[in-house]
């Protein structure tokens, strides 16, 4: 199983912090943000980690992460050119991920679940991990059965189908480079993940996408108020941890 990490994007809602930064380096209380999903790929078993940029702070990431080697990983890096989507990862990383499963994860996404189980037991198709949020039209809502098999994902609905919110960890076979290479844009003019048409979508259509709850915190640190709280839940947690 390979990993991708996009920290792509312009970040205009994290204005004026993001005008002369990438928001995937802003601090998440004593570690910049990119450190938090390059360590839950570390932790799922992913040691060969595609990093992707946006175009104006190549060199501050490869500043900050290196080979990868300080990780015990292997980091390769890529630039992401324009805000695309997210599902460009696949294109920009068809080369990456060859023959090989892959997991995609949200550079500004930052968990406390294990993912390990996951990965090891994955073979074929998609699998959509989810969290039981209170206010699910702010992201793709996806919506299951018993089985855990997927019935519909809406990217921002206003009537959502159900309360799990889609997060930003995907697992998929090599299959997904091509599906991503011959999606058209949205409506918003992105190539999407969960939109119609996107990657999901299409996984579902084939019936191959599987949900997965996910446990522990979880945050999108996309915003001021969300950024604030993975903030606090990190300086409380370190605390917890050194005993304090
Ligand atoms: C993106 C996806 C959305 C997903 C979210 C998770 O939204 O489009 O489906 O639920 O990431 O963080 P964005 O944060 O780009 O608005």
């Amino acid at each position: 199983m390979k990993g991708i990490i996009l920290a792509g994007g312009k970040a205009t809602r994290l204005r004026p912090l993001t005008l002369i930064t990438s928001k995937q380096l802003l601090p998440v209380y004593n570690k910049p943000m990119v450190f938090y999903p390059i360590e839950t790929l570390i932790k799922a078993g992913i040691k060969d980690i595609l990093v992707i940029v946006a175009p104006d702070y190549p060199g501050q990431y490869l500043k900050l992460l290196g080979s990868g080697k300080e990780f015990g990983a292997r980091f390769t890096y890529e630039i992401q050119e324009e805000a695309n989507g997210l599902a460009e990862a696949f294109i920009i990383g068809e080369k990456f991920v060859g023959k090989d499963n892959v997991a995609l994860i949200l550079g500004d996404n930052i968990f406390e679940h294990d993912f390990s189980e996951d990965i090891k037991s994955f073979e074929s198709g998609a699998l959509t991990f989810v969290k039981k949020v209170h206010d699910p039209q702010r992201y793709g809502v996806v919506e299951f059965d018993e089985s855990m098999k997927v019935l519909s994902i809406e990217e921002k609905p206003e009537h959502p189908k159900s309360e799990y919110a889609s997060v930003g960890f995907y697992v998929y076979d090599h299959r997904v480079c091509e599906i991503a290479k011959n999606l058209k844009p949205s409506k918003r003019g992105e190539i999407e993940i969960n939109g119609n048409p996107s990657v999901n979508n299409t996984f579902l259509e084939m019936g191959e996408l599987q949900a997965r709850i996910i446990d522990g915190m979880w945050e999108d640190a996309g915003t001021f108020d969300s950024l604030l709280r993975v903030n606090n839940f990190m300086a409380e947690k370190a605390k917890q941890a050194a005993g304090e």
